[in-house]
This record gives C-alpha cells, sequence and structure tokens, in this order.
C-alpha cells in the first residue's frame, strides 16, 4: 500500500513535468497515462489488493490521481491547438461562408397550409398513382365510355384501347384516388387526395398540361349540403381570412348530384374588379356536390344508408390568390429569381 501511493506522487510528478509539442507526442501521453492499458488503469486494478478498511480512501485517492491526468490531458490539447492555429495562420475574425438555403415551392407551401386546414377538421391524407387505368379515373366516377362529360377533361393516353375502359391514361383528377379510398375502406371515410393531375391543353399563361389539386371526400350517415357548405366555407376562412365570401353556384358533375361551384370574392382588387376576377368581384374556386348514388354503389356503400359530399379544387388557383401571381408557367420554369421570392410559412 504504501509503495502504490509513492508510485502514485511520483507518476503525479511525472504527469505534472508533461508536454507536447505535436498531435502524436499527446495521443502518446494519453495512451501512457490514460489509455484501456494505461498506468492509470493498471494502478486501478491494484484496488483488488487493498483491504477492505482501506478501499474508500484508496479509491479516492485514486480518482484524484484519474483526474490530474485528464486535466493535464485537456492542458495539453487547449495549448497545442493554440500553437497549431498560430501556424496555420487561421484568422477567426474571418467572417463565415454563408450557406445557401434553398426555399420551399410556392406550390408546396400553399398545398401544405391547405392539407393542414383539412387536417383539422379530421381529414386523413390519401395518395394514389398518376397514371391510372380508365375504371379509377372514370368508369367509377360514373363516366361510362362513352359519356361526353369525358370531353371536359382533355386526357393523355399512355395506352389507348379499342374498349376505352381497358385504357391507360395519366390521371385528369385526383378523384382517382377517392375511388382508390372507397374500394379499400368502409365508411366513416374522410380524405383529402392532393397531387399532380395532367390535362392535355396549350400552355399558356392561364391554362398547362399539369396541375395540382386537393381533392376531398366525406362519406358517413347523415352527411348533407350543409355540412359540405360549412366545411368549405371554414376552409376558405382560414386560407383567406374572415373577411372572405362565398357563393355557390349550380353546376353539373358526373359523379356529384346536386353539384356547385365555388366562388370567392377576389382576393386581388377586393372585389372591385380587375382581371383575375374578370371585373366580376367573384373567383371560381372549387368544384363540388353530394356524391352520387351511382359512385357510392360502384364500390358496395349502400347509399340508403350512407351519403357524402367530395369537392376539387387547384392548388394553382389558391397559389395565384394568395401570391398574385397571373403567369400559370412560373410555377413549373424553376427560375429561381421566382422561387426565392417565397419563404417558408
Ligand atoms: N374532379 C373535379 C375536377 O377535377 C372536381 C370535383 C371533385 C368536382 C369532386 C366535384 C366533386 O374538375
Amino acid at each position: 500500500m504504501e509503495q502504490l501511493l509513492q508510485q502514485i506522487e511520483s507518476l503525479k510528478a511525472e504527469i505534472a513535468a508533461s508536454v507536447a509539442s505535436s498531435q502524436e507526442e499527446l495521443e502518446q501521453f494519453r495512451i501512457k497515462y490514460l489509455g484501456t492499458k494505461g498506468l492509470v488503469k493498471q494502478i486501478m486494478g491494484e484496488m483488488k489488493n487493498v483491504p477492505v478498511e482501506s478501499k474508500k480512501e484508496f479509491g479516492q485517492i485514486l480518482n484524484a490521481f484519474k483526474q490530474v491526468a485528464e486535466d493535464k490531458l485537456a492542458q495539453l490539447q487547449e495549448a497545442l491547438g493554440e500553437t497549431e492555429s498560430v501556424d496555420t495562420k487561421q484568422d477567426y475574425t474571418l467572417p463565415g461562408d454563408t450557406i445557401a438555403v434553398g426555399t420551399r415551392h410556392p406550390l408546396n407551401l400553399v398545398r401544405n397550409q391547405m392539407v393542414s386546414i383539412f387536417k383539422r377538421l379530421g381529414f386523413a391524407v390519401a395518395e394514389g398513382p398518376e397514371i391510372e387505368d380508365d375504371w379509377h379515373n372514370f368508369g367509377a366516377m360514373n363516366l361510362p365510355a362513352d359519356h361526353p362529360a369525358r370531353d371536359m377533361q382533355d386526357t393523355f393516353y399512355v395506352q389507348e384501347a379499342t374498349d376505352a375502359s381497358a385504357a391507360w391514361l395519366l390521371r385528369t383528377h385526383t378523384s382517382s384516388v377517392q375511388a382508390r379510398v372507397m374500394e379499400t375502406q368502409k365508411p366513416p371515410i374522410r380524405v383529402i387526395c392532393p397531387g399532380r393531375v395532367y390535362r392535355n391543353e396549350t400552355i399558356s399563361a392561364r391554362a398547362h398540361c399539369f396541375f395540382h389539386q386537393v381533392e376531398g371526400l366525406y362519406i358517413d350517415e347523415n352527411v348533407s349540403f350543409a355540412d359540405l357548405k360549412q366545411t368549405l366555407y371554414f376552409f376558405v376562412q382560414e386560407m383567406f381570412g374572415k373577411e372572405v365570401k362565398v357563393r355557390f353556384r349550380p353546376s353539373y358533375f358526373p359523379f356529384t348530384e346536386p353539384s356547385a361551384e365555388m366562388d370567392i370574392s377576389c382576393q386581388i382588387c377586393a372585389g372591385k374588379g380587375c382581371n383575375i376576377c374578370k371585373h366580376t368581384g367573384w373567383v371560381e374556386i372549387l368544384g363540388s356536390g353530394m356524391v352520387h348514388p351511382k359512385v357510392l354503389e360502384n364500390f358496395g356503400i349502400d347509399p340508403e344508408k350512407y351519403t357524402g359530399f367530395a369537392f376539387g379544387m387547384g392548388v394553382e388557383r389558391i397559389a395565384q390568390l394568395k401570391y398574385q401571381v397571373n403567369d400559370l408557367r412560373l410555377y413549373s420554369q424553376n427560375d429561381l429569381r421566382f422561387l426565392q421570392q417565397f419563404k417558408s410559412v
């Protein structure tokens, strides 16, 4: 025991006198004293030979010894760091390099906001494929092969077929996702379907061959048109503020009956009249209606028991009203001068 204490004392003196003028020497110091086979560990190994009544005292001495080695290591490290930085002439007062931080795409910002509003009402997000078969895009939605309303949506066909119902196409609306949800889930159903859709239109400031939609579907017992109106009214108030006015106009969609389009007071001119609202003070933002009984039947949902509403709107249109962007093409040209103006919310 006495011998051990003497050894510790002489090691302490040795440690105190140690120097390190390079990283290698510093590492040697660490290995010699604090490494897994270092002197600190070795001496700690002697603990087992110490009589029980002295264990506590000896333990404290050992801990202090270890601390001395660790403190010295830190001290050497610091000293070395300082001299090295002087050696390599690093100047810590120089300004840092700026890191380029990206911005979210304006359509994603708007889509995220739309999704979060509907989520608060209990809607879940559903997604589906962009290449669809005829059934999910048209047939199931009450648009059989010869239905004239197919012309409303100029379709890109991936694979045409003599029997139209065997064709493959780029989805023209995310109603196809609603079809897939009804196929696999039982009411109550409450989903929104955000996604990209395609239509064969000549590209101009006002039209594009692809755009983005958020469609919604709610099916349960006793769902009424009043629920539809209130849900959409809540949505636009959250999106555009409490002052926004809405109006519903009767419309036609094969998959809803009755159907209505919803207009909101023009957010650009506050109803005074401008190019966006074609001087009417109103802008159409969505199509909606009560799910057609035929559509429910197509998925084995009993229309006597369940009713539902559906709606669909374009993300570009909402973004246009929010950011006053008049040319749709800007959203897909990837011009950084345009994109960098949108900061995340
Ligand atoms: N699917 C329609 C469209 O793309 C929008 C819509 C959805 C209308 C649901 C009514 C109900 O134009």
